[in-house]
């Protein structure tokens, strides 16, 4: 059973290395950031709130966030385990977690934090683009699609950047995140179960390294 949470900075590869993490563990992949961004696709009550913080850059308020997660870890899929990417990020939100996963009897097994630079995290978000059909995220500069214009994953052809990753909301986006980053880190680093990888690696190093961490349990 594998219970995780990734913790990291905008771009440090959460999403990426989840991706890779479900190809071989077949576990559930709860992103908060996804979930928003469907919810504000979709002009849900939840997405119509979180735009009005997420375009800035801002956190979407605690409350609002965990409930979202504790709704999901519901689910009959998160039973074989689950990734918990971009939450929490505040310490209120990881004390709100300690409720949920007591709650929901799903106890946390790996904390892992990936570590990148905040100069290296600007230049990956400004070059991150999307495929509109499955999701699947690259970058222009270090993991570019292999067949130009074509997804690796599902083939399509039509690809989108994110709102948030204007340079202008970056700034905010990082600011935001690294007040939170540390306190975040004590908080799993005092309970002993926080391990953390180099995220400047190629993107299958960092998979390893967190593999290796996660197939030691
Ligand atoms: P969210 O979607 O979670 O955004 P984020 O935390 O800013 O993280 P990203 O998704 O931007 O980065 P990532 O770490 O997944 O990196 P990726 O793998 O894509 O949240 C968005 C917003 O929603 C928040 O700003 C907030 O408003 C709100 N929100 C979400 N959760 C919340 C919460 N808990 N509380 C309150 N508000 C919340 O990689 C980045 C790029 O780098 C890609 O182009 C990728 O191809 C590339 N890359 C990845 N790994 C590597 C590598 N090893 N080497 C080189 N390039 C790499
Ligand atoms: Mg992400
Ligand atoms: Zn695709």
């Amino acid at each position: 059973m594998i219970n995780l949470i990734l913790l990291g900075l905008p771009g440090a590869g959460k999403g990426t290395a989840s991706e890779r993490i479900v190809d071989k563990y077949h576990i559930a992949h709860i992103s908060t950031g996804d979930m928003f961004r469907e919810a504000m696709a979709n002009e849900t009550p939840v997405g119509l709130e979180a735009k009005s913080y997420i375009d800035k850059g801002n956190l979407v308020p605690d409350e609002v966030t965990a409930k979202l997660v504790e709704e999901r870890l519901q689910q009959p899929d998160t039973e074989k385990g689950f990734i918990l990417d971009g939450f929490p990020r505040t310490t209120v939100q990881a004390e709100l977690l300690e409720g949920i996963t007591k709650r929901l009897n799903k106890p946390l097994t790996n904390v892992i934090a990936i570590d990148v630079d905040e100069d290296v995290l600007i230049k990956r978000l400004s070059a991150r683009y999307m495929c509109k059909n499955c999701g699947a995220t690259y970058n222009k500069i270090s993991n570019p699609t292999k067949v130009e214009g074509t997804c690796d994953r599902c083939g399509g052809h039509e690809f989108y950047q994110r709102e948030d990753d204007k340079p202008e909301v970056v700034k905010n986006r990082l600011e935001v995140n690294e007040k939170m980053n540390t306190p975040l880190r004590d908080f799993y680093e005092k309970k002993g179960i926080l391990a953390t990888v180099d995220g400047e690696q190629k993107p299958e190093e960092v998979f390893a390294a967190i593999d290796k961490i996660l197939s030691k349990d």
